[in-house]
């Protein structure tokens, strides 16, 4: 089968493969990829900031969605024919994970699914709602779960409430669409007017330029009339969780996803937290439960994944240098 894979980091250094077609083993499926999506983290694999770590060679790209076109013995979860994607940690099934569940992640350590085939222990399936086309479909395991687990299973939003979303990457836009389908104000900061229309259109109430409005935190402020958003969408870190914490109301939440602008936040600001009381929530994907969850959430409310463009696989390189020029609005998925 044809793969892409690394051998040492850097987009560069990205190279076909060939492998032979892995045999499923014991409760294991074996799944022909029909398409992949790309992350932040993805580009970060590849270039050797994610797991400096890393052992090779590696097979990069977490999310996918394939059909199953064989199974090893015992395996009653999936049938041939199946549209299933793997879930981005493995082992993590339901509840709270453990240190072996949050890091079983595949794309790295272990070999994602930049390949044409990929053979998958059942329990690390699901099935894809029916209404998504493969490009779509591929987008959720990593940014979708993880901004449902953020929004809906532990922020449990509710009807009336107002969310900030930072950016529109691709995390913010689902944490977006989630939070409109419980009945939540949205506001949205972007450095971008075009995209803050494109957000509207969309469902968001509420636009804030960062770049023209710096202080987005006190627009927040203004919009919610002084109280604070119910909850803070933070992807960006090190340079917005003090205006994070600004923004958000007394006994509100703040979930803390991404490292956007750098992980160690100095003049981290400790008061607000102690004065509001805020619940911060680290957020590090979701599991299964919360996938099959939020995939009944996206087929009833027929939910449609923003996907910026489309990638054929011969193109992945070029996939990847794209993902890393930035300027995205929406997922970049590449087909098979
Ligand atoms: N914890 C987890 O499980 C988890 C899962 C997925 C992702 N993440 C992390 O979450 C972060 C976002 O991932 P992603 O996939 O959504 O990234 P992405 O799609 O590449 O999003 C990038 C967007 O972030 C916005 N942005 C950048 N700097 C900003 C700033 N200073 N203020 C506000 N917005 C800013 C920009 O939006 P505009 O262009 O609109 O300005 C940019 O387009 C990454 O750090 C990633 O590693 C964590």
């Amino acid at each position: 089968m044809k793969t892409f894979e690394i051998k040492q980091f850097g987009i560069d250094s990205i190279t076909t493969g060939e492998r032979p077609v892995p045999a499923p083993g014991p409760r294991e499926a074996l799944i022909r990829i029909r398409a992949v999506s790309l992350n932040f983290r993805d580009l970060s694999v590849v270039k050797g900031f994610y797991n400096p770590n890393q052992t090779f060679p590696l097979i990069p790209v977490s999310d996918g969605v394939g059909e199953v076109v064989a199974l090893g013995e015992n395996t009653s979860r999936v049938e041939v024919g199946d549209r299933v994607s793997p879930t981005y940690a493995h082992k993590w099934i339901a509840g709270a994970p453990d240190r072996t569940t949050l890091y079983s992640t595949i794309g790295s350590p272990t070999d994602g699914l930049l390949a044409e085939y990929a053979v998958v222990h059942e329990d690390a399936l699901v099935l894809v709602p029916e209404h998504l086309t493969d490009e779509e479909a591929a987008t959720l395991p990593c940014a979708g779960v993880t901004a449902w687990h953020a929004v809906v299973a532990e922020g449990k939003v509710g009807a009336g409430d107002t969310v900030v979303v930072q950016g529109t990457g691709s995390v913010s836009l689902f944490a977006l669409q989630f939070a409109k389908i419980h009945g939540a104000k949205v506001i949205v900061t972007s450095g971008s007017d075009e995209k803050l229309t494109k957000a509207k259109m969309l469902g968001a109430d509420f636009g804030i330029n960062y770049n023209t409005n710096p202080d987005w935190e006190k627009a927040v402020l203004e919009y919610t009339k002084g109280l604070g958003a119910d909850h803070v969408i933070d992807v960006c870190g090190a340079r917005t969780i003090n205006q994070s914490v600004a923004a958000v109301r007394i006994g509100g939440r703040v979930s803390v996803i991404g490292i956007l602008t750098g992980m160690v936040a100095e003049g981290f600001n400790i008061l607000p937290i102690m004065l509001k009381k805020p619940t911060i929530q680290g957020i590090n994907g979701g599991s299964r439960e919360m996938f099959e969850t939020m995939n009944r959430a996206i087929d009833a409310n027929k939910l449609q994944p923003v996907i910026d463009r489309v990638f054929p696989f011969e193109q992945s390189i070029e996939a990847f240098r794209y993902m890393d020029k930035g300027n995205r609005f929406g997922k970049v998925s590449i087909k098979l």
